[in-house]
């Protein structure tokens, strides 16, 4: 029996493979619609909310020939147990061994978004509502953003590319920043740049407040091993002139810290402290007229200014808009 192939982190896939997947992404961009999906359907599973996922998806199906269908558990869709072997006597209604099952009679594919929970980190980084999903699955499964988001690091990548005028994006000082929110956010997206920044060959620095703000050691791990591949640089920084400095990309995002995790009163504080580390026009003055971005959304004057938003070098919206054309490639991937 043939394995399914998913599309649950890019890491899982060869560089080849995400090479193909940008270059086909370029091409949906020139040719908006198409037949590759014809007949084909898939089911796009939110746990949590979303603008640009859910669109672009639902979108990009249909420009393809194909038919999506949103599910939102718990609201217009049962309530999913996770756990084995429990007697379901409490809120939900069905198990995802069923739900997987019956889902993949229906449909070609299924898309999961599923956030952590934010109570304990040990459990949100088995990333167990991905996995049962394609561990249950009939037909591939595609991460919309669990502890990772694989999709928008392929939008990224190519807005990059897009920017840079070249597809080989080593050599390029990268600057992921953590910014102040109010809220501790989900590392997923901070995982899924330095992956991605780092298997393009890039030279990278995460920049955080403190090392309680570090990623998970999984993420860590794959950076320094596509460094290793690659041929570009990690390196962590608590020092916002020097990890500016004649950088050619940076990219935003919050997140909580995981010390902190489940117990995030006491990072409240912290956090406060560091509310400078806002992307503003004196910070990009540093930069090698870097380009800015950010995955979007973004509270506008806490992460970044208008001034960042608004400026030529932000690509933000590039990025946003190359979520339709790379999540068009991974959907056609699957079904060839
Ligand atoms: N960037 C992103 O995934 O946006 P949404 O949360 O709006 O889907």
């Amino acid at each position: 029996m043939t394995a399914i192939r998913h599309f649950l982190n890019t890491q899982d896939w060869s560089r080849p493979d995400l090479d193909a997947l940008l270059a086909d992404a370029a091409r949906f961009k020139r040719e908006k619609l198409g037949d590759a999906l014809k007949g084909r359907s898939i089911a796009l599973v939110f746990f949590n909310p979303s603008m640009r996922t859910r669109t672009s998806f639902e979108l990009g199906a249909f420009q393809l020939g194909g038919h999506a269908i949103v599910l939102q558990p718990g609201k217009d869709a049962w309530p999913i147990e996770f756990d084995l072997g429990t007697v379901m006597d409490g809120d939900t209604e069905e198990h995802i061994a069923e739900v997987a099952r019956v889902l993949g009679r229906y449909v070609d594919m299924i898309g999961v978004r599923a956030f952590p929970k934010f109570v304990d980190w040990s459990v949100d980084r088995e990333d167990r509502v991905l996995r049962a999903f394609a561990h249950y699955s009939p037909v591939p499964v595609i991460n919309m953003e669990t502890i990772t988001h694989p999709c928008q690091e392929l939008a990224h990548a190519l807005a990059l590319q897009e920017h840079f005028g070249t597809s080989d994006l080593r050599g390029k000082k990268y600057v992921l920043t953590w910014t102040y929110h109010p809220k501790p956010l989900n590392t997923a997206v901070a995982n899924s740049a330095l992956t991605i920044a780092t298997r393009m060959g890039m030279d990278v620095t995460l920049l955080c407040p403190t090392p309680d703000y570090v990623l998970d050691e999984r993420y860590m791990d794959w950076a320094e091993a596509n460094v290793a591949e690659s041929g570009g640089s990690l390196q962590v920084s608590h020092d916002i002139e020097s990890a500016y400095a004649g950088a050619d990309v940076v990219y935003a995002k919050s997140w909580g810290a995981l010390p902190f995790f489940g117990n995030w009163a006491p990072e409240k504080p912290i956090r406060d402290r560091y509310r400078h580390f806002i992307v503003d026009e004196a910070k990009m003055a540093l930069t090698n007229n870097g380009v800015f971005s950010h995955c979007l959304p973004l509270r506008r004057n806490v992460k970044a200014t208008d001034a960042v938003m608004d400026s030529p070098q932000c690509i933000a919206i590039n990025e946003a808009e190359n979520r339709l054309h790379v999540q068009k490639a991974v959907m056609a991937t699957l079904m060839r």
